[in-house]
């Protein structure tokens, strides 16, 4: 399916020549800034609605990741413009740091209402990085606070990402990521995940929790302060639990007194059809870290959620948890986020999900008499293609066949038919699917559409 080309381009795309701007003064992130040239323009998005956004030229595209897993109600909400004008007009900014103002105190109430059990403490922060930042730095700090100074090592998932600053880099399983950055932060430590299709069949199903287990004897558990790990691992492809992984992951942490840390930053604000993506596989944390979707990225916020349990070393006397940042819980962003729940709850955007995520899947499932769809996986609205060279053997494509297929094909092609989607290659090759949580059966016929023929053509291309 073609773009659709708009007979007038939006303001934004006239007068200077935004490529050649671009091409000389913007360093964009995780980008191969080579490959742009006069020959090879950068997207450039500079319109945004519904399910839909628009390139300097405009033509439109279904934005089936939205905008990074962050914009969940949707482009172009208006009330939540109106709500950032109400607050600069009310106040436009103070600091958390010794202060507090309506809209952090109103939001953090909020969210403790939203979350499961005892998870009732709100530490604002700027970005998901910053929140798995904020978590680490918890868990070290609270065992320290409780006479364990020794639980330091943080255990997550091989291929899990959980951020870019140096603490966070250091739960990261992303090889490539971490080592133009070595050293890291000491205590970096990680386990299987749960893709499970390549195991073998007779294999335990709770396997991957029990290697928590083994890994936290392993390091002394004397030593371990906490597990993160997403609901649904994103890197990798879309990986969902095992039935019963977290209910074993929390008796093993509950076991040595370690915490567990959900990292939600993806997983929470509707993506898997609750508000927080524990409540979806019915489990407890002590900490939930968030960011993207939690203003709806209109402007950028992020928190972290601690329990009762794990705020209470810091509640009294002249304790202090010794960590902040300057704009954290920015009134804006705070009035934002409140405006994008009032969103979530008018509109039921998670029962929205609910409803349609088994239509979604069953969608994208249709796919699956392709050559080159090896497994379909995910939950709520968020879902992996497995591309695989042999359906029957699973056979992956090496390194320089995907670098083919991802980079020299696939990639290009579907923004150049109108998709915005995720092909990705942090493990075996992959197509991810997160549409903002307002899509539904025309989004899923549009997005089944287009990858058809291209994932077709992808195969006979590579593997044909
Ligand atoms: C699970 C998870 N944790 C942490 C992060 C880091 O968030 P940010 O890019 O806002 O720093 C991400 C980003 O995609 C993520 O998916």
């Amino acid at each position: 399916m073609a773009a659709t080309p708009q007979t007038e381009a939006p303001p934004a795309a006239k007068g200077a020549d935004l490529q050649e701007m671009a091409r000389r003064h913007l360093w964009m992130h995780f980008t191969r800034m080579g490959s742009f040239d006069s020959e090879h323009e950068m997207p450039i998005i500079v319109r945004g609605e519904g399910c839909y956004v628009w390139d300097q030229h405009g033509n439109r595209y279904l934005d089936g990741l939205s905008a990074l897993f962050c914009v969940n109600a949707g482009h172009g909400r208006e009330e939540l413009g109106e709500a950032m004008a109400t607050q600069v007009r009310e106040l436009d900014f103070v600091t958390l740091w010794s202060y507090a103002h309506p809209r952090a105190i109103e939001l953090a109430e909020r969210i403790a209402g939203l979350t499961p059990g005892d998870l009732n403490r709100v530490f604002f922060t700027n970005s998901g990085s910053e929140a798995v930042e904020s978590a680490i730095k918890l868990a070290r700090s609270y065992f320290k606070a409780t006479g364990k100074a020794q639980k330091t090592k943080v255990i997550a998932r091989e291929i899990a990402y959980h951020g870019t600053t140096m603490g966070a880099l250091a739960a990261t399983g992303i090889p490539p990521l971490r080592t133009p950055f070595e050293p890291l932060m000491p205590g970096g430590t990680h386990v299987p995940n749960t893709d499970s299709y390549r195991w073998p069949e007779d294999r335990d199903p709770l396997w991957a929790a029990d290697k928590i287990e083994e890994k936290i004897i392993w390091e002394g558990p004397d030593t371990v302060a906490a597990v993160i790990l997403e609901p649904l691992q994103n890197a990798g492809g879309c990986l969902p639990p095992q039935d019963g992984y977290f209910q074993r992951v929390r008796e093993i942490c509950d076991r040595y007194d370690v915490l567990l840390v959900s990292d939600e930053v993806i997983c929470s604000w509707g993506r898997l059809g609750e508000f927080f993506g524990c409540q979806h596989y019915g489990y407890q944390p002590d900490i939930i870290t968030t960011a993207k979707a939690l203003a709806a990225s209109y402007v950028p916020m992020g928190a972290m959620i601690a329990s009762d349990r794990v705020f209470e070393p810091f509640s009294e006397g002249t304790a202090m948890f010794a960590h902040g940042s300057t704009f954290a819980g920015h009134p804006v962003a705070a009035a934002v986020a409140l405006a994008n729940i009032d969103i979530f709850e008018r509109e039921d955007l998670c029962g929205h999900v609910r409803e349609k995520s088994d239509e979604f899947r069953a969608a994208l499932e249709s796919l699956a008499d392709l050559p080159i769809v090896g497994d379909v996986r995910g939950d709520g609205f968020f879902f992996a293609l497995e591309l695989v060279k042999d359906k029957e053997t699973k056979e992956s494509f090496d390194d320089e066949e995907s670098e083919a297929l991802l980079r020299g094909f696939l990639s290009g092609e579907l923004y150049r038919s109108g998709l915005i989607c995720r092909a990705d290659d942090r493990g075996d090759p992959v197509i991810q699917l997160a549409p903002p949580l307002i899509a539904d059966t025309e989004q899923f016929e549009e997005i089944v559409e287009t990858l058809r023929p291209i994932l077709d053509e992808g195969h006979r291309r590579i593997a044909g």
